[in-house]
């Protein structure tokens, strides 16, 4: 364990019914190493599940100890309160990689939610499958991709999963739940919303395309192809002018401390939209529905946030994406919330919009 970090390492004796087991559950663990944000308190008790069994005593344990959990993939888009939390954090490290299924058409596949999302975006790739490679190098473990249903460049997770498996923590079974019920929307589902907590992800299921992706792309996509001349459209171009644009316009977390995009696009209706217009004749949007997404990117930029380095805070937005913050040299939480109200209230101020938060804050 030592490559996380951790002073203390408890091996627990759990007794589920009359068998005895052992598990390695860690007293005390910051969790800054459990975020992308690296801000936040200390947890009471940290596991890692490597196996459906292993993530069943687990939870069996917390029960049995009246112990709160919350699981986590790599925490790419978590914020941690600075209180801490006095329970156990599971992180689901379950790997899998299977082929379910195969016509002439298409490939069914099924990976543990523990893989890393980007390696298995890579797996379908260099089996020239379709679906995915736009979501390539999003951060993160493929679990937690369907619980804020994960998009860029014109796709979302929404459109290539079938189903999901999961530990319903209600009944204590594992279960599988259908894409049409797990209440997709614009970078949310039931499993942050309605259900937030019931149900942890063990494994998805996607059908991937063995037709290559067809224009017309993402904006930003049809830019690249055509600054670079590429008339070749297969899923290893899209990954690559994926992976090119991201590396232009957003930070590495390996590098600097960051969730992603820190807020959603939000959405609006058109007469308002149309208001806004009038206004700031510039404003970006795209139609959603009967309403309007906005760019919140450029709402920000139009505000003054891009690339700002606020001082008292120790936070900034990224130069290349004003959507983007990244804790420079915060100490706290709170410093990143106080830095987010700064921005939201301007934003209110300014367009008359509510800036919607998109990493979670936890507990
Ligand atoms: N824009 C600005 N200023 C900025 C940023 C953006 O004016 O600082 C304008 C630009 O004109 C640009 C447009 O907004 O053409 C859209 O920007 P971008 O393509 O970067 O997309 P986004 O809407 O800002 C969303 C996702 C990203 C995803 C990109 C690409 C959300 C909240 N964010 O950003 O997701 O990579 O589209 O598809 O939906 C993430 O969720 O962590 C994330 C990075």
């Amino acid at each position: 364990i030592s490559d996380l970090g951790l002073s203390i390492c408890q091996h627990y004796n759990i007794r589920i019914g009359s068998i005895m087991i052992v598990m390695n559950i860690v007293e005390n663990v910051s969790l800054r190493k459990h975020s992308a944000m690296r801000l936040g308190g200390e947890t009471r008790f940290f596991a890692e599940a490597a196996s459906e069994d292993e993530l069943k005593k687990l939870v069996d344990w917390a029960k049995e100890q009246v112990v709160p959990i919350v699981v986590i993939g790599e925490g790419s888009n978590i914020i941690w309160r600075d209180e801490g939390f006095s329970g156990l954090v599971i992180s689901n490290r379950i790997t899998d990689r299977q082929v379910l299924d195969e016509d002439d058409n298409h490939m069914t596949i099924r990976v543990g939610a523990g893989e890393v999302w980007d390696s298995v975006v890579e797996w379908t790739v260099k089996k020239d499958l379709s679906g995915i490679e736009f979501l390539s190098a999003i951060p993160g473990l493929a679990g937690a991709a369907p619980i804020q249903n994960i998009g860029a460049y014109g796709a979302e997770i929404s459109q290539s999963l079938v189903e999901l498996s999961a530990l319903d923590t209600h009944s204590d079974d594992f279960i599988t739940i259908k894409n049409k019920a797990c209440g997709f929307g614009y970078r949310t589902s039931r499993f942050k919303t309605s259900d937030k907590g019931r149900f942890i992800i063990t494994s998805i299921t996607l059908r991937l395309n063995k037709a290559g992706p067809a224009p017309p792309f993402y904006e930003s996509l049809e830019a690249y192809f055509k600054k670079h001349k590429i008339k070749s459209y297969t899923p290893r171009t899209i990954r690559e002018a994926v992976i090119a644009i991201r590396a232009i316009k957003l930070p590495s977390p390996a590098k600097v401390a960051n969730n992603g995009s820190f807020f959603t696009n939000p959405i609006i209706p058109k007469n308002e939209f149309a208001k806004l217009q009038q206004k700031y004749p510039d404003i970006k949007g795209w139609p959603h529905g009967d309403n309007v997404k906005v760019s919140a990117g450029w709402l920000l930029e139009e505000a003054g946030f891009k690339g700002v380095h606020d001082e008292e805070t120790g936070m900034a937005t990224w130069p290349a994406q004003a959507l983007v913050l990244v804790n420079e040299h915060a100490n706290t939480t709170t410093d990143l919330l106080a830095f987010k109200q700064k921005i939201q209230t301007k934003i209110y101020q300014m367009f008359g919009i509510v800036l919607g938060q998109e990493p979670e804050l936890l507990p």
